[in-house]
């Protein structure tokens, strides 16, 4: 082991003295004649991979034997990143990443990388040793940019209606075949039928694409959907929040009286409670109106209504119809308020107390009309039975 290292150290000495003495050269500053390499630059997304073309020639006096040896390397550090013998030449921070995929002694100096990550980027230099014939290509350096990994685009992010079957795509960036991604899905939502397919483009990239179906409800909603796109080790995501549309639902309540109270009956004491209110549930907002009878007593577009009942309505029972409205559909209920009037009953009372303590003070004035007139009174204001109770209590006070 150590003897290998010694090796790679002298290996890498020897590269460097042969690399830095030449652009000082002089005489050297212009491209040797005969040498070309031809590649592109390239970009790569982190994570992902780049299959990179590149082809090289070498003097028409020259020609390369079956043992020479290509090595792609940094230009700002001694680093090797790939080479198509001694695989321990390279530096560990790119090693089986980089790979010289090329047949060198063809003039294929063509590479790849896996797994990009940031710090690849910048610009490589491609070199041959075959024996005493060794070249650099310091005048055709290449550009190696790593980009961050796009995250992968859901849609339809549109409208999303309540037990409405709808199919949502994932759709994953572009990657080479050697890595392409494998998309996944996450959320609350049910997925009925999922079905994961490719596209390929000119250049032999790959699409990955996920088709999901779903019939969203009103539970999913305001929740999150997430598409996972997995490449060889890295992955990467996006999530949208469900937007999902339901006709309305509503819920009568009566303030200091518990539970609801849509369809019901409620009675309130005169003076306790005057008002109903309606709470609605729905998506988009809803219409939400107040009635009596064909008679609309309140509007509003929100979550809620309150009725406050006026002083006219309290009398006998009175049916109030909470009605809600909007794209999806329609609800109503209802709640008959009976008020029952109590405090009536008492200032009755007390005006009838008060007239028979009258009456003993009159009775001595010698006045008889008195008990005519407490009865003229209570059969005006009272209704007949009520009258009798009152006159039943009468003799007790
Ligand atoms: C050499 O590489 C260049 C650029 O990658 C390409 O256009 C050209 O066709 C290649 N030549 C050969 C002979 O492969
Ligand atoms: C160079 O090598 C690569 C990788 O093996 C290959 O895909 C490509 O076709 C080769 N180019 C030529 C011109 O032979
Ligand atoms: C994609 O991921 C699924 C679930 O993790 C796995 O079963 C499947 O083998 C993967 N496919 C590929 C091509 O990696
Ligand atoms: C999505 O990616 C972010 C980082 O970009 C990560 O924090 C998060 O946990 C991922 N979410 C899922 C559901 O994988
Ligand atoms: C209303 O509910 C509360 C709490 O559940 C309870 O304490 C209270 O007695 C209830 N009032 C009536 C009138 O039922
Ligand atoms: C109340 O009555 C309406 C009309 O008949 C009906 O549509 C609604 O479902 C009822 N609501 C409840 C909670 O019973």
């Amino acid at each position: 082991m150590r003897h290998i290292q010694a090796q790679i150290c002298q290996h890498g000495f020897v590269v460097l003295f042969f690399l830095l003495p030449l652009p000082g050269k002089g005489a050297d500053r212009d491209q040797t004649p005969g040498y070309t390499l031809s590649a592109q630059p390239v970009l790569v997304a982190s994570g992902l991979c780049v299959e990179i073309p590149c082809n090289f020639t070498v003097p028409a006096s020259r020609t390369l034997s079956r043992s020479v040896t290509g090595i792609w390397r940094r230009t700002e550090t001694p680093d090797i990143v790939a080479a198509s013998t001694e695989a321990s030449m390279v530096s560990e921070g790119t090693k089986g990443r980089f790979t010289l995929t090329g047949k060198v002694h063809e003039g294929n100096c063509s590479f790849s990388i896996s797994n990009a990550r940031p710090a690849d980027q910048g610009f490589y230099e491609f070199r041959i040793e075959d024996g005493k014939h060794r070249y650099s290509y310091q005048w055709n350096r290449l550009r190696v940019s790593v980009t961050d990994l796009p995250e992968p685009t859901i849609s339809p992010v549109g409208e999303l209606i309540a037990g409405k079957p709808i199919t949502l795509t994932c759709t994953a960036h572009p990657a080479p075949q050697g890595c392409k991604g494998n998309i996944t899905w996450g959320g609350r939502i049910n997925i009925e039928n999922i079905y994961n397919y490719e596209r390929e483009d000119q250049a032999g990239k790959v699409t990955s694409i996920s088709d999901i179906t779903v019939t969203p409800s009103q539970r999913e909603h305001n929740s999150p959907l997430t598409c996972t796109v997995t490449y060889s080790g890295v992955s990467t995501n996006s999530s949208i929040t469900l937007d999902v549309q339901y006709p309305p639902s509503l819920t009568i309540t009566v303030p200091g009286h518990n539970g609801t109270y849509e369809n019901k009956s409620v009675t309130v004491i005169e003076g306790d409670t005057k008002r109903l209110r309606c709470e609605v549930n729905s998506n988009p907002v809803a219409d939400v109106s107040w009635w009596r009878g064909d008679e609309i007593l309140s509007e509003t577009s929100g979550q809620g209504l309150t009725l406050a009942l006026q002083n006219d309505y309290i009398a006998d029972t009175v049916t109030y119809t909470c009605l809600a409205r909007n794209t999806h559909g329609s609800v109503s209920g209802t709640v008959s308020v009976t008020v029952a009037s109590l405090t009536h009953d008492k200032k009755t009372n007390h005006l009838i107390i008060l007239m028979i303590r009258g009456l003993s003070i009159l009775a001595l004035s010698g006045i008889i009309a008195v008990p005519a007139v407490l009865v003229m009174r209570c059969r005006k204001k009272r209704r007949q039975r009520q009258a009798e109770d009152n006159q039943k209590s009468s003799p007790e006070n």
